[in-house]
């Protein structure tokens, strides 16, 4: 495998992921890697330029990825797949691909996986999709989230939810200041104690729907801290700008760096590692650098490959120093 360039914290390498975790790149990181963070390629009908499979042949070759993957896990360590939905060709239907191929992986008895919890991942500025039926014949709404499915060998693998804490509501904060509130049973059947919500513990926990851009521009967006700082930075301004600059097509699926940010701080600590092993133009490589964890990528595209050295060489990271290799 070729490495392309490493920094102090990672490094990334072109070559076939799947190959290398079956031989010695597997053997090295072997029950090393804290967090797999990923979006492979999508079970899209239509081929795109970097390789979906299909159908059945799709959720073969993705069943086969979780004992590799979990080999490469430290016992307590995650799995962050995202994965966009699919329709069958032709038609206004949803296809159970996607479904089939999670029931497939954490199911695989070689890997002894539980689905730890599932988040859906929210773009309002979605392009209307599948447009035939979105925007032609009207009969289908927008398609416009993704599936995060968040994996593990553990019940209890490291998390910590109160890393990603968003800021309390407008509300939350008038009732923190006045100490007074309605308790007693809601019509949900909950009951309310009369001092549960008088602790002021720094924000309010994250809930599974990630939504990182506002669709009401009066309303709050209610990142944590950190999500914030990288919604509000220009990190992928400047890698749009500098493909632009360079007459380079960014790559087509990129994923964001809020979302990789979140569950980069959400499941580990400085300096665990990272892996992408379908990293693309290297957003969690970004990420993890940005947070001071290490971070090991893999791409099989060259051209992907080349345009992932535009992401490091962002001035916002100020620390760091981006070694070519090849
Ligand atoms: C959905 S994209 C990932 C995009 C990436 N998360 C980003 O932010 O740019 C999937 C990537 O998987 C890569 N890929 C497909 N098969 C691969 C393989 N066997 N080994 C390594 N990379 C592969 C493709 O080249 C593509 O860049």
């Amino acid at each position: 495998m070729n490495k392309l360039y490493k920094t102090k914290l990672g490094e990334y390498y072109i070559g076939d992921s799947i190959k290398n975790i079956k031989g010695a790149f597997g053997k090295k990181f072997k029950g090393k890697v804290q967090l797999i963070l990923t979006s492979p390629p999508f079970p899209l009908n239509s081929k795109k330029k970097y390789g979906n499979k299909q159908g059945e042949e799709y959720k073969k070759w993705f069943a086969e990825l979780s004992p590799l993957f979990a080999d490469l896990l430290a016992p307590n360590g995650s799995i962050i797949i995202e994965l966009g939905n699919a329709w069958e060709p032709g038609r206004p239907v949803q296809s159970l691909l996607h479904l089939e191929s999670l029931l497939a992986f954490v199911g695989s008895k070689d890997a002894d996986l539980r689905l730890c919890q599932e988040f859906i991942c929210y773009n309002p500025s979605r392009l209307p999709s599948p447009a035939q039926w979105v925007t032609v014949n009207r009969i289908r709404t927008v398609d416009s989230y993704t599936h995060v499915w968040w994996m593990s060998k553990s019940d209890f693998p490291k998390a910590d939810n109160t890393k990603i804490l968003r800021p309390y509501s407008q509300s939350m904060k008038r009732l923190l200041k006045k100490k007074k509130y309605n308790s007693g049973k809601r019509p949900s059947e909950h009951v309310i104690g009369e001092k549960s919500f008088l602790s002021d513990n720094g924000g309010s926990i994250m809930h599974n729907l990630l939504e990182f851009e506002q669709i009401d521009p009066e309303r709050d967006l209610r990142l944590p801290q950190n999500i914030m700082s990288f919604a509000n930075t220009s990190s992928n301004d400047y890698f749009l700008k500098a493909c632009r600059q360079k007459e380079i097509k960014p790559h087509p699926a990129r994923m964001s760096s809020q979302l990789a940010s979140f569950f980069i701080e959400f499941l580990t600590d400085k300096n665990d590692l990272v892996f992408d092993p379908f990293a693309g133009s290297n957003t969690t490589g970004y990420c993890a650098e940005r947070l001071n964890r290490k971070w090991v990528s893999i791409d099989i595209s060259d051209e992907y490959s080349e345009q992932a050295k535009i992401r490091l060489q962002d001035p916002e990271l100020k620390t760091t120093k981006l070694k070519l290799l090849n």
